[in-house]
């Protein structure tokens, strides 16, 4: 057979391959249920110590890139503009209630950079692996990029979702999702593909809900909230109507394409990828590596290895955890995984299972 014709069958099968990958990782509804009622019952409990607090779900759980039995991110938000509330304090009474009313372990971290609570509920029969929860405070940020991540998803579900979700289990998998041992969060490598289907797929499979502007308003939009600008378009009964993409590449071929383009072309030494603004350079945000720390600071040397501006917090890079070391291990990984790919595989199946092995 022509070769470009079993190169066609390959990536149609890539496809189905990869939506069956993800399906039976995705969580049930009863789970669902379980961490709503959760959530529901922790939001009660906190109103007892302040009646305005509400209590949100953000990241996985809500920006339609959660797999199954996730972590739970939460956020109490106070609304009383006169309550005078210390995150530190706070996390510190909700412990104590938490404690003493439920059955979650209960680990508060108050005197760290951001204040959070951690519980934890061992397994049982409706959630064989438990929950684990960290609740935050007053993260306003935090809820409206978890809504700029779900319109994202909601423009093209089939294939947004579909590729996070695998890269998700992908780089789980091969042990590049810990931000704690010198590699990247979920929330980055989901920013990762966002930015690729934005800027570098030309054309492009997503706009930039950033800088779509209202035909009716004659000035730029502006929403601010704690300094920032978090204005993105999210009017999605619109977006449907008056969007849509040229590009038909299917999600085998933006797989391919997206490890592709990050073993080779992107210029990790001196580039930021930014979601809003497209590819910057370091220089220009200040982002250069500090070799003036004189060994004392080994961490602050590390910071800017891998550069990826924050959609709305413009001055946090969101990869300031990986390491140099964690990001040779990350390139690394997107070789494999283009080698793998590209070394056409008999049988897609096997590929994916080979990449997350
Ligand atoms: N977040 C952030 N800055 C980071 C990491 C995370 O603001 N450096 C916030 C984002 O709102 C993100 C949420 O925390 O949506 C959760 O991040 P993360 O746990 O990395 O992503 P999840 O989508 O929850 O993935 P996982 O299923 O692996 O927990
Ligand atoms: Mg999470």
């Amino acid at each position: 057979m022509h070769p470009g014709v079993l190169h066609r069958r390959f990536l149609n099968d890539l496809s189905t391959s990869l939506f069956s990958f993800v399906l039976p990782l995705l969580p049930t509804s009863e789970e669902l249920n379980v961490k709503e009622e959760v959530r529901g019952l922790i939001e009660k409990l906190i109103k007892t110590l302040e009646p305005s607090a509400r209590l949100l779900s953000f990241g996985s759980s809500c920006n339609s890139f959660g797999l199954r039995n996730s972590d739970m991110d939460l956020v109490v938000l106070i609304d009383d503009p006169n309550a005078t509330i210390d995150a530190g304090n706070f996390v510190e009474s909700m412990a104590a209630l938490l404690e003493r009313e439920t059955n979650f372990n209960v680990k508060p971290l108050p005197r760290a950079r951001i204040p959070i609570l951690k519980l934890e509920l061992a397994p049982s029969p409706a959630l064989p692996f438990g929950i684990a929860c960290d609740i935050g405070i007053e993260n306003r940020l935090a809820i409206e990029n978890t809504r700029l991540l779900l319109t994202y998803a909601t423009i093209d579900p089939a294939r947004v979702r579909t590729l996070v979700l695998f890269l998700k289990v992908w780089s789980k998998r091969r042990r590049i999702n810990s931000p704690y041992r010198g590699t990247l969060s979920s929330y980055g490598f989901t920013l990762m593909v966002l930015y690729f289907l934005v800027h570098v797929k030309q054309p492009p499979v997503l706009p930039n809900l950033q800088r779509i502007m209202p035909m009716r308003p004659m000035e730029e939009e502006e929403v601010m909230l704690e300094g920032r600008n978090v204005y993105f378009f999210d009017d999605v009964e619109t977006l449907r109507r008056e969007w849509s993409s040229v590009n038909f590449e299917s999600v085998g071929e933006l797989l391919i394409d997206f490890f592709r383009f990050f073993s080779h072309d992107f210029q990790f030494n001196n580039s930021v990828l930014s979601l809003r603004a497209g590819q910057l350079t370091k220089e220009s945000k200040g982002w250069v590596n500090d070799i003036d720390v004189g060994g004392l600071n080994e961490m602050a040397r590390d910071r800017n290895r891998l550069c990826i501006e924050d959609p709305f917090e413009v001055s946090y890079n969101v990869a300031r955890t990986v390491t140099k070391d964690g990001l040779y291990t990350i390139r690394g990984e997107f070789m494999r995984a283009t080698r793998i790919l590209t070394q056409r595989p008999d049988r897609a199946v096997l590929a994916l299972a080979e990449l997350c092995r």
